[in-house]
């Protein structure tokens, strides 16, 4: 599509680019902040993947990045361009996002959930935006029959292609990935892992991905970005990330999941 090569960023400049970013809540009990002078830059390309304990505050990032909220201060550039515009329409064709529990609408089939954003557009006649909607449900592995499944008869591995397939709908450079294996048995995982890995390089995506799953984190990441003390304290490497000196970091990937760690950085020299 010709549309989305013009929403490309030019050559060299990052894909996501945060400065300075300030996240505040108030609850009738409490003020509290989550983000405080956060910096982060993503380049294109990469499959980032952002790690941090739990409530720091990684799922409203990618809300951020999505321009689904606003933080208090502090600027978020998706693909040279303020957040904020892009919860617009059309804005699909930008950035694509799979949400944690894959959030298909249960009322409504496998492609006709998968074709949801072209019909949201009413500029395409429906057999197109059908055609279209089954060229992503094959590219995701889910064969032509389950077209017309509603998401109650689907596996959870089968609601993440779904989920999956709506989000690149109109082939977006950028795709944010919330906890994407959790709650998949292994092997679900791996298949998973594995699709999100042909599709990085065919597509020439850019991911950010919010993962706990230490063998998805090693698989997949060209580099890891740790979320800890209201910033992000580190964006590097894996091994570099290994390395980095932190209480946090120590106990993330060198606690009792320190070996797995390693052994999955020997197994996965992709992510090195
Ligand atoms: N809309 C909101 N109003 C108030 N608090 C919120 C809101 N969204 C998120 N929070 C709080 O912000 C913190 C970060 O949330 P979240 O990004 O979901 O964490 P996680 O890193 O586990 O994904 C949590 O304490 C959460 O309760
Ligand atoms: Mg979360």
């Amino acid at each position: 599509m010709e549309e989305a090569e013009s929403v490309l960023p030019a050559e060299g400049e990052p894909m996501v680019e945060i400065r300075k970013l300030w996240t505040e809540f108030t609850t009738p009990d409490r003020r509290f902040t989550v983000h405080q002078d956060l910096d982060l830059t993503v380049e294109r390309g990469e499959v980032m993947s952002l790690v941090g304990g739990s409530g720091t505050g990684k799922t409203v990032l990618l809300r951020q990045i999505l321009g689904l909220e606003t933080p208090a201060r502090g600027e978020i550039l998706v693909l040279g361009k303020p957040a904020e515009r892009l919860s617009q329409k059309g804005a699909a064709s930008r950035v694509g996002m799979l949400f944690q529990h894959g959030a298909l609408f249960s009322a409504f089939s496998v492609l006709e959930n998968i074709a949801f954003p072209l019909r949201e557009l009413r500029s395409l006649p429906p057999a197109l935006i059908r055609e279209a909607a089954m060229v992503k449900l094959q590219m995701v592995g889910l064969k032509p029959d389950d077209a017309d499944k509603m998401p109650a008869d689907l596996s959870g591995g089968m609601i993440k292609r779904a989920a999956l397939a709506r989000a690149l709908i109109m082939d977006p450079p950028l795709l944010l990935l919330d906890e994407p294996t959790a709650g998949l048995d292994p092997e679900s995982s791996d298949g998973f892992v594995t699709l999100l890995r042909s599709l990085h390089r065919d597509m020439a995506l850019t991911v950010i991905m919010v993962t706990h799953d230490l063998d998805t984190l090693f698989e997949l990441s060209t580099r890891i970005a740790v979320l800890a003390d209201k910033r992000v304290i580190v964006n590097a490497a894996p091994k570099d990330v290994i390395a980095f000196q932190h209480p946090f970091i120590h106990d993330f990937f060198l606690g009792e999941r320190g070996q797995r760690a390693m052994e999955l950085l020997r197994e996965y020299p992709f992510a090195v």
